[in-house]
């Protein structure tokens, strides 16, 4: 039997997924690495690591498989996005990766906006705003303040594609994750000479850029030798963390959505068409599907709303939770159910750690609005559910705008796992709400993306259908949704009535 290997180098860790021609998962190891703040703002990783800690998780998921490196037909990669590898002509690293999480470059983003002549240029060469996360502001701010390491520069790679450097010899990307560099002219597939010339960065750093599920290269000797595959294994493009997590849930065609809340919340759509959102407010990126693209939404305190709010008043439920075993998220939850759909009229701002989806603002805030003496910790606890749940189809809603269907909504990430949750969210969006039997994420996209450029699938829809199941459905309930959609407006005013307020509470 043939069998795929993904690798995503995350912002935590390297791992190593196998999974065999049926989609099961046959091994699984992460080889995790540090991540240095070395100023405020900072986010620096050592692309050394990278390369270390696959090596190390491609062997030990071989030998947890029993595999020898002859029984993995393609590998297929994906990872965190936006982050800025410079090489010099030896191929050596010429400083620490610049991160997707580092904050230095919001001078570099103005500058940038105003060279091409304003936002609604920059969203026409590339679709979207230009953020202190993404690769050209983090060059630009390269060559205006570590000149040395600038002149120095003969290509530039993103975090997965050092490890495919590593793995093939070749200098190469996909759309997917180019589309995060603000240099991709998303709408035709291919580096924009307009966003070139004007940043006056050189093409010839810059790696090809090939369909998602192409093969991009195949494992030289050496890197053989480094991770026991087989060399002339052939490496396909892979995709971003988000599209390949989206590969890996199904996310490839219009209608189905999916929601994943860890400490963030991200909502991604499929779109059969290349659109813009006028102001730039969504994510416009090309997916890791061919000739197709995605729309993303990104609110920074989702599953982080409800972990603060257990950090903050769930110390009994914590110590309820230790004595019997349950977990305080479950009890918090319990709590909530004895509530009312509204909270009794009570509503919760998310933006704990400012936002970004629909309200680029740091320095928005958190709040409770509606309080009054009939309110008791289980409507705390709802009101934050339903909150986040609001805030997440803010995202839908922009979407939406844009001409996608949301037919079905598949969740996943730590927001999934309570039922009274799924059952908020699919009552706030009027959709419903799916689990699927694949929680492997980015990893398990990137096996499949592997299996269609090694030739094993036919297409990424067929790979997709071939593996991934519905495991449970939550439909909206009419009368909650008609409540919800009452509350909606109002939770919409409140961050424009309130924009000030947390602007002057912060200064
Ligand atoms: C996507 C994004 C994150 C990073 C790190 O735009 O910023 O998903 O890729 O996971």
């Amino acid at each position: 039997m043939a069998y795929l290997l993904g690798i995503d180098v995350s912002t935590t860790g390297a791992k190593a997924l196998l999974i065999d021609g049926e989609g099961k998962v046959v091994a699984s190891h992460t080889t995790e690495y540090p991540l240095s703040t070395p100023r405020p703002l900072w986010s620096e990783q050592n692309p050394a690591d990278w390369w270390q800690g696959a090596c190390e998780s491609i062997q030990a998921a071989l030998s947890e498989a029993g595999l020898s490196g002859e029984a993995v037909s393609a590998v297929g990669l994906t990872g965190q996005m936006h982050g800025l590898v410079m090489l010099d002509k030896a191929d050596q690293v010429l400083r620490p990766a610049i991160l997707w999480n580092d904050q230095r470059t919001g001078a570099q983003c103005v500058e940038i906006t105003e060279k091409v002549g304003g936002l609604d240029r920059l969203l026409q060469l590339t679709g979207n705003q230009v953020l202190p996360g993404f690769t050209a502001p983090k060059i630009v701010w390269v060559r205006e303040n570590e000149p040395g390491v600038y002149e120095r520069t003969t290509h530039i790679l993103l975090p997965k594609d050092y490890v495919r450097f590593c793995l093939t010899g070749e200098y190469a990307t996909e759309v997917s994750d180019a589309s995060g560099m603000s240099l991709l002219d998303v709408a035709h597939r291919r580096w924009s000479k307009e966003m070139l010339q004007a940043l006056d960065i050189p093409e010839a750093w810059l790696p090809i850029c090939t369909e998602s599920d192409q093969v991009s290269g195949r494992i030289s000797a050496s890197a053989a030798q480094a991770t026991g595959l087989k060399a002339g294994t052939p490496v396909v493009g892979g995709g971003g963390d988000q599209a390949a997590q989206a590969v890996g849930s199904g996310i490839v065609k219009a209608g189905v959505i999916s929601v994943t809340s860890g400490t963030s919340g991200v909502v991604f759509a499929h779109s059969e068409k290349y659109a813009f959102e006028p102001q730039g407010r969504l994510h416009a990126f090309c997916h890791a599907v061919p000739g197709k693209w995605h729309f993303m939404g990104v609110m920074l305190s989702a599953g982080g709303s409800f972990r603060w709010l257990r950090d903050s008043i769930g110390d009994i439920e914590k110590a309820a939770a230790a004595l019997s075993g349950d977990d305080p998220y479950n009890l918090l939850t319990r709590e909530a159910a004895l509530a009312p759909v509204g909270s009794e009229g009570l509503l919760f701002l998310p933006y704990l750690t400012g936002e970004r989806t629909p309200y680029p603002d740091p320095e928005a805030r958190g709040a409770f609005v509606g309080l009054t003496l009939r309110h008791t910790k289980r409507h705390l606890v709802r009101s934050v559910l339903e909150g986040v749940s609001f805030g997440l189809r803010d995202s839908l809603e922009l979407i939406k705008g844009l001409g996608v269907p949301i037919e079905q909504v598949r969740a996943s990430g730590g927001g999934a796992r309570s039922p009274l949750w799924r059952q908020i969210q699919a009552d706030v969006f009027g959709a419903e709400l799916v689990l699927v039997n694949v929680t492997e994420g980015a990893a398990y996209g990137a096996a499949l993306l592997a299996g269609v450029g090694g030739g094993a699938y036919r297409s990424v829809e067929e790979a997709v259908a071939a593996t991934i199941k519905v495991t449970d459905r939550t439909a909206p309930v009419p009368e909650n949704a008609k409540k919800y959609e009452a509350l909606y407006p109002i939770y919409r005013s409140l961050y424009p009535a309130l924009r000030d307020t947390f602007h002057a509470l912060t200064d």
